[in-house]
């Protein structure tokens, strides 16, 4: 089996841990190995090295190929696919089946994000074995169950039954709180984010739901199919619109570490509910979460994200975590 992993986003509400040139997914969050490496690990799970691609931004490709040599791993220099230009996942998927398809011919293929935290225990390994029966006629999804109404995912409402998971009924990505909360209730999945499906039925689907797509990698060269290009994600182009989707649940702790309050509910707390990281002299201070390089001194505070690195310092209200990208929208268009 192929497996492909997206490593080309710029996880911003992570700022000022993930910087536009070096994202979340190659910060060594959690021990000496970051997302993007276990990420690797993963699909190793899966596939033999050489039937790892992975697509990731010009800008990234260093990392990439640093933290694979870490690793002590070697990539056929052409499994490296580099994008352009972010024009989010269903160009950076289209381009990676196009060159599997080219190269091997109809592919089984398994796409993993860079981004999440997943223990891999016999539950994950089941669930990639049933989405591997299911994927001879359906592009397959991994369903979580929900534990809040997190407005930042896909909902699966699953329908008819099938050997090791469900027909999609339905699939919403990123719907509004009103309609999170309203899944939550009716038994809806999370979209984990990985997918796995013959490439055959997968470009297929675009040839349905975007044309324009399948069109333009038809053509040109990179740079200018890039620069035309629509900027979208899978789960918008086609997961939404196809009736060719089925959910296989997945039943593990899984986190896709996107911003300070996904973080702050996966690490240990102290008595006071407080995550500290770094040195830390918190006085009647509760549920923050605080990471720095210098001592850090919070006092009387609640629900607060510190975080301190070397040039610049968040303060910042738990609940309004998803906001830190307005940061660097602002950052950037500063220039
Ligand atoms: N190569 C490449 N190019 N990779 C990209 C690009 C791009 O332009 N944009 C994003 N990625 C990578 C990210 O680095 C990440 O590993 C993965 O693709 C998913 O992108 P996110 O931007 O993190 O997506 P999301 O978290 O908002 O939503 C997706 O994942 C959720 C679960 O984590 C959707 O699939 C949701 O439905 C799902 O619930
Ligand atoms: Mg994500």
């Amino acid at each position: 089996m192929k497996t492909v992993i997206l490593a080309g986003g710029s996880g911003s509400r992570l700022w000022p841990l993930s910087r536009e040139q070096f994202p979340k997914q190659f910060v060594k969050l959690f021990d000496d190995s970051s997302l993007f490496q276990k990420t690797v690990d993963r699909a190793l799970m899966l596939s033999e090295p050489d039937e790892v691609y992975i697509v990731t931004n010009a800008k990234y490709e260093f990392r990439v190929l640093d933290q694979l040599s870490e690793m002590g791993l070697e990539l056929p220099e052409e499994n490296i696919l580099i994008e352009p230009e972010a024009k989010n996942t269903l160009p950076a998927i289209f381009y990676a089946i196009k060159m599997i398809e080219e190269k091997h011919g109809d592919s089984v293929v398994a796409v993993l994000p860079s981004d999440h935290l997943i223990e891999v225990n016999d539950s994950y390994k089941k669930a990639f074995e049933n989405a591997k029966r299911i994927a001879e006629k359906y592009l397959v999804t991994f369903g979580v169950k929900p534990t809040r109404p997190h407005t930042g995912y896909g909902y699966i409402k699953p329908g008819k039954p099938l050997d090791g998971g469900y027909e999609v009924k339905k699939f919403v990505e990123k719907p509004d709180l009103e309609k999170a909360k309203e899944y939550v209730g009716k038994g809806y999945f999370w979209n984990s984010g990985m997918f796995l499906f013959k490439s055959s039925l997968f470009i297929e689907e675009c040839r349905t739901y975007q044309p324009v797509v399948v069109r333009l990698f038809e053509t040109e060269s990179l740079d200018s199919i890039y620069k035309k290009l629509p900027e979208i994600s899978i789960d918008y182009a086609i997961m939404e619109k196809t009736d060719r989707a089925a959910v296989v649940p997945l039943d593990t702790f899984w986190s896709d570490v996107g911003s300070f309050d996904s973080l702050y509910d996966i690490f240990e707390k102290d008595k006071d509910g407080n995550v500290i990281k770094g040195e830390c002299l918190p006085i009647n201070s509760k549920n923050n979460f605080i990471l720095g390089e210098r001592l850090i001194a919070p006092v009387g505070v609640r629900d607060l994200i510190i975080v301190d690195t070397k040039d610049a310092v968040l303060v910042c209200s738990k609940r309004a975590a998803q906001k830190v990208k307005d940061v660097v929208e602002i950052l950037k268009s500063r220039g």
